[in-house]
């Protein structure tokens, strides 16, 4: 059995030894030959970069760069130095973090690589040399960086490799996008034409050189420094344990690949499957780059984040960039499913693939199927802005379990569900129109506590430590580290932090916050304004002496940042939305007081990510738009008592070991497990139909038998509701006074209609028990007395405030109507004018009621062309429930013996409570013969299925 772990990116990439003109520094601009009106350098970025129809500016998350010029060699120039400093540095701030120790690599791989490495592979080793290696790879020992989420694709500083081929960001607007597709065609022939003719154009003539000759090269494996950290490590932690025998990775090498051949890339596939447990999906880079740099990064990133899409300078929501977001999906679950066997598992991982669990539940409808999204999810305000939502939605829902960082991005999902797909969302999943059940569940990630520690124990951290506790000596250091972009809320830090300043002068030669910014993907506005911010407190409050602000628009290397963690006093995050943040996992490690004094550091954390539901108040909470509260956080964290500091820091440090990477993996495998076994119980195809021989046996067998059957829909087809008086056929009346005239029966007739319409309906039938309102009440054979089971008093309270969201509803469907229970409201639009406009204002109508009255235990179910909205908790399961236990109270009393056969037929959704209730009994071995039928052709947990249709029973 293998698990694939699909993500956008591998763990590993490679490193190809050459061509040195790749290595070299300055602009190489492969371009697309001229062809038509292609338009080559600046040109074609700065046209296709104006042309979002609402931004006037430039985009305000695109990757590229308001200077064209400079977007486009970013992209594909190698810049020799990895670390790139503010521009005009002045301050020796600045210099210090510059790297001042040059070792070669000590790359070291997971162990379990490692061995597989020995055992048969020396050519990894052999072909690198290790001169070409830039500084910043020694950051790549054990682990990988927590944080390493979104860098751009294919500009990579540390490795050579090929340039991308896409031409910049794709055309906007969606009729570009066909014109872009003849233009590569086009470019297509045209490569070729001058592959075969050696009198090919100028300009192409040297790429076609470098084509030839990258494969030439050769190349290594490296592990990648794209990609997502956290997942990285959590599944290394779990092999490392023994938790997991056999992965697979599935992920883009996260570099262009266009430029290889065809016989380069199958041989790096087969070495990365054969030594790196890695399954490389090959898509073009002009695909991935309109999937990761535009359709993730310009529009589910921010929307997943709040960035609100009537915001003036989002991108137009109908996007062009969806098709490749689709081609890229469909790569993935091409790969994996030509690679799947049976009895595998498949975890797709994060926001990159949303549609790769649909595509394929499509192709492997038995497959285990799982879905866990790293990133936060947003209220359905914020989803349903998107064009392609319930595209979206359902590709997730093809999964068995779908795994969020807290219970809050679950509870937005199932909301998302219920309103836009009107589905039926309950506290644990999603069941869907076919009656297939998604699992979604909470389950926080967390970090490898055991490779961290070996990672700060090296040298080079310590050497760090050491260097920076020199230089603020005597300072009382709060760090930061984030990007520059409008979701990590550095503006916001750094406005509290002025406003710190200003209320307690007296900290003014104390502190010192250092805040890095990192940011490959400027927002030009956002520095504008931090920077202008960051020269009022420098020039309000430093003194030749001490500078309490050092803002460094530069990345550091990964042991400088676990440096700054142990020396720091306090760590600041102030993201707006995050889904679960590493870096204070990190912080709080590193706080304990082994190698630096000061020790047990508090952590001010936003309140707005998901770390801040799994730390709770021993971290200090803060709103990061409240400047007031977080300067005083600021305030608290420095004023804390050791013992103080103590308390919260270990009950931190307790969640932050025992919340791991590895109880992560763990809990959530099983998880998937529980669903994926429930799940194949409920198969429909594993329903047999109903074999009425067998059934006869039981059925004389039996000395007392007891029947529940289902009215609307099973005994009576579904009136139309406009029949005010419902007349049960002559047929379903016969068969039950046939089944009541044995002694041996006991039978029972269930519905949703009221007490008192079924008394009439049924008088035909004397000693028949009846299940009236969804088992609200019951009345037992031979009663006159009906059992209540709802509140009738509370719903007389709450439905006073749902009958007025009703109103509000069916005044605005024509035809739809509200129906009084006693127990319960009906909202039914069968016979509305637009009964598809209806069934998407009553999944709202759901939503509405569902958030208001969560507190009063009510919830709304949707129906057969409606909506029941009552108590949770009341329903057939609990009615037959109560009829058992009454039954065998008495069956005690009178020294009788249980019924041995038990019948359940039935239809709908609300009947399966019914038939998890009779399995239970039959498990329990209560009741010898159960057996529950379900009439038509839903997914069901009934054992079996009578297709025909209504009433036709002997
Ligand atoms: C293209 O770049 C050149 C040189 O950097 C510049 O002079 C020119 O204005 C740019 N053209 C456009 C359309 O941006
Ligand atoms: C976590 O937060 C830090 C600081 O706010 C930021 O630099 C980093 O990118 C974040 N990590 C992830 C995975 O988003
Ligand atoms: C901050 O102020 C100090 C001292 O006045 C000065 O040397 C430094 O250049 C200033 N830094 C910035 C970024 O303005
Ligand atoms: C992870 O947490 C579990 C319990 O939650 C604990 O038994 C285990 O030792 C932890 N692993 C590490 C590496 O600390
Ligand atoms: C009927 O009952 C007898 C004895 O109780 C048992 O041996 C037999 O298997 C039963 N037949 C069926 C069809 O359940």
């Amino acid at each position: 059995m293998t698990i694939f772990v699909a993500s956008l990116f591998l763990p590993y990439t490679v490193n190809f030894d050459g061509p040195p003109s790749w290595t070299a520094s300055g602009p190489e601009t492969p371009e697309i030959p001229k062809t038509g009106s292609s338009l080559p350098g600046n040109s074609t970025s700065s046209v296709t970069l104006s042309q979002t129809p609402k931004t006037d500016g430039p985009p305000s998350l695109s990757l590229f760069t308001p200077s064209s010029n400079a977007a486009l060699s970013t992209v594909l120039t190698k810049t020799p130095d990895p670390l790139i400093q503010t521009p005009g540095a002045t301050t020796d701030h600045e210099k210090i973090f510059r790297p001042h120790v040059e070792r070669p690599l000590a790359l070291s791989l997971p162990s379990h690589v490692k061995q597989k490495q020995e055992q048969g592979q020396k050519a990894v080793q052999q072909d690198v040399p290790p001169q070409t290696r830039p500084a910043l790879s020694k950051d790549l020992r054990g682990i990988s960086r927590h944080d390493i989420h979104s860098p751009g694709w294919g500009k990579s500083f540390v490795w050579n490799q090929p340039p991308s081929r896409a031409k910049s960001p794709p055309p906007s607007s969606i009729l570009k996008h066909a014109a872009v597709e003849v233009k590569e065609k086009a470019a297509a022939i045209v490569h070729k034409a001058q592959k075969k003719s050696p009198r090919g154009a100028h300009r192409r003539s040297r790429t076609v050189s470098h084509d030839r000759r990258f494969s030439e090269f050769e190349y290594s494996v490296e592990k990648a420094v794209i990609g997502n950290g956290g997942l990285f490590n959590a599944i290394d932690a779990a092999t490392e344990a023994g938790q997991l025998d056999e992965k697979l990775w599935v992920g883009t090498l996260g570099c262009p690949i266009d430029l290889l051949e065809d016989h380069m890339k199958e041989n790096i596939a087969e070495k990365l499957e054969n030594d790196y447990d890695s399954l490389a999906v090959y898509v073009s880079d002009s695909d991935l780059n309109g999937h990761y740099e535009h359709y993730c990064k310009t529009i589910l990133w921010p929307v997943f984040h709040y960035q609100i899409p009537d915001h003036p300078k989002s991108k137009a929501y109908e996007d062009h960039s969806w098709v490749f977001y689709v081609k890229v999906n469909e790569a993935f679950a091409d790969r994996i499913a030509k690679n799947y066997k049976k009895g595998d598992i498949i975890w797709i991982h994060d926001y990159h693939l949303l549609l790769v669990p649909g595509l394929l539940r499509q192709k492997l409808p038995e497959a285990e199927i799982g879905f866990f999204l790293h990133t936060a999810f947003p209220s359905s305000e914020i989803f349903r802005c998107l064009a392609v939502r319930s595209e979206l939605l359902e590709g997730i829902l093809g999964a068995n379990l779908i795994g969020f960082q807290n219970d809050e991005y679950g509870h937005h999902f199932l909301q998302t569900c219920s309103r836009l797909l009107n589905v039926e969302a309950t506290k644990h999943g999603v069941i869907l129109e076919n009656g297939r059940f998604v699992h979604v569940n909470t389950c926080p990630i967390g970090i490898d506590p055991k490779a961290l520690d070996q990672q700060r124990r090296a040298p080079e951290v310590l050497e760090w430590v050491k260097t920076i506790t020199e230089k603020y000596r005597g300072k009382r250091i709060l760090v930061g580290r984030d990007k520059l972009d409008n979701i990590r809320g550095v503006r916001q830090k750094i406005l509290s932090y002025e406003l710190f300043l200003n209320k307690y002068p007296q900290y003014k030669d104390q502190v010192v916050l250092i805040q890095i910014a990192t940011s490959s993907t400027e927002d030009p506005e956002l520095s504008a304004t931090v920077a202008d911010i960051v020269t009022r407190v420098n020039s309000t409050h430093s003194t030749l002496a001490h500078q309490p602000l050092v803002f460094l628009k530069q990345d550091i290397e990964f042991a400088q940042y676990l440096a700054l963690l142990t020396v720091a006093e306090c760590l600041m995050i102030t993201s707006l939305r995050e889904g679960m943040n590493l870096t204070s996992h990190e912080f709080v490690m590193c706080q304990d007081g082994k190698f630096a004094e000061p020790k047990h550091g508090p952590l001010v954390l936003s309140e707005f990510t998901g770390s801040a539901t799994v730390f709770g108040h021993e971290a200090i909470l803060v709103n990061p738009w409240h400047y007031t509260q977080c300067a005083e956080a600021i305030k608290q964290a420095l004023e804390m008592s050791p013992e103080e500091r103590e308390r919260r820091w270990t009950r931190l440090y307790d969640i932050v070991v025992n919340q791991n990477a590895t109880t992560w993996y763990d809990r959530y495998m099983k998880a998937l497990n529980h669903a994926w076994k429930e799940h194949s119980v409920r198969e429909a195809t594993s329903v047999p139909r109903l074999s009425v021989s067998s059934v006869k046996a039981k059925y004389q067998n039996a000395s007392k038998r007891l029947f529940i059957l289902d009215y609307e829909g099973t005994l009576a087809s579904w009136g139309s509701p406009t029949d005010i008086i419902l007349t049960t056929p002559k047929r379903a009346i016969d068969v039950l006074n046939d089944l009541i005239e044995d002694p041996k029966n006991i039978v029972y007739v269930m519905s949703s209609r009221m007490p008192e319409e079924l008394e009439r309906l049924f008088s035909p039938v004397s000693g028949l028990g009846i299940i009236a309102e969804n088992g609200a009440y019951v009345r037992a054979p031979d009663m006159d007395e009906w059992e209540e089971l709802a509140n009738s008093e509370n719903a007389k309270a709450w439905k006073k405030g749902v009958r007025s969201i009703l109103q509000y509803y069916a005044e605005r469907i024509e035809g739809s109507r509200i129906e009084e229970r006693h127990s319960a409201l009906v909202f039914d639009y069968a016979e509305a004018d637009d009964v598809a406009g209806a069934f998407k204002q009553a999944g709202e109508c759901a939503n509405h009621i569902n958030d208001a009255c969560q507190g009063q235990n009510v919830c709304a179910v949707p129906i057969e062309d409606g909506l029941y909205i009552s108590e949770i908790g009341i329903n057939k399961g609990l009615a037959a429930q109560m009829i058992s236990d009454s039954l065998e109270k008495q069956c005690r009393i009178r020294g009788e013996k249980m019924p041995e056969f038990l019948m359940v037929i039935g239809d709908s959704r609300e009947d399966e409570y019914v038939f998890n209730w009779a399995h239970r009994l039959e498990s329990a071995g209560t009741i010898k013969d159960v057996v529950t039928v379900t009439v038509g052709a839903r997914n069901t947990e009934a054992s079996a299925t009578l297709t025909q249709g209504v009433t036709g029973k002997s």
